[in-house]
């Protein structure tokens, strides 16, 4: 997979993550363990924000986060500040992340054309090729 250096771009990014802000709250209103002390996973974190809301308001013990937007990642490493958040570059989970309590991934499941039953890139038309075939 290739990504650029922002999912969007910076700006959009950014505009991305105030947005989601609402959707995250009512994700955590659907969980029914206490995130306190855990060890918590973000699958496509993007710039970051789901886990500093983690740690600012569950007490997480440590969030990791990765996401193939080399330029989202450096924005979380550098927001996160001195909260206990982990950052990487990866599209899969990083070799040795592992032992995770808890793992979350909003809107981004559709984006992985390699899961198990999920057709392959080649195989698959755009809006614009079904509109124009008949
Ligand atoms: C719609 S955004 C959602 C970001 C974040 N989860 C949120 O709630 O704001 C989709 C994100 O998935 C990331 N992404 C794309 N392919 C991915 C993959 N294979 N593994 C993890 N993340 C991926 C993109 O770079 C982008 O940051």
């Amino acid at each position: 997979m290739s990504i650029q250096s922002y999912w969007q771009s910076a700006d959009e990014d950014a505009e991305m993550q105030d947005e989601h802000g609402f959707i995250w709250e009512a994700m955590l209103e659907t969980i029914d363990i206490d995130l306190a002390g855990r060890h918590v996973l973000d699958a496509g974190c993007n710039r970051g924000g789901f886990l500093r809301l983690l740690a600012a308001r569950s007490g997480i013990a440590a969030g990791y986060g990765y996401d193939p937007a080399a330029g989202a990642i450096a924005d979380a490493r550098r927001l996160a500040g001195e909260l206990p958040l982990t950052f990487e570059v990866a599209d899969t989970v990083p070799a040795g992340w592992e032992g995770f309590e808890a793992a979350f991934s909003h809107e981004v499941l559709y984006l992985i054309h390699d899961l198990p039953g999920t057709p392959p890139r080649s195989t698959m038309r755009s809006p614009r090729a079904r509109r124009t075939t008949r």
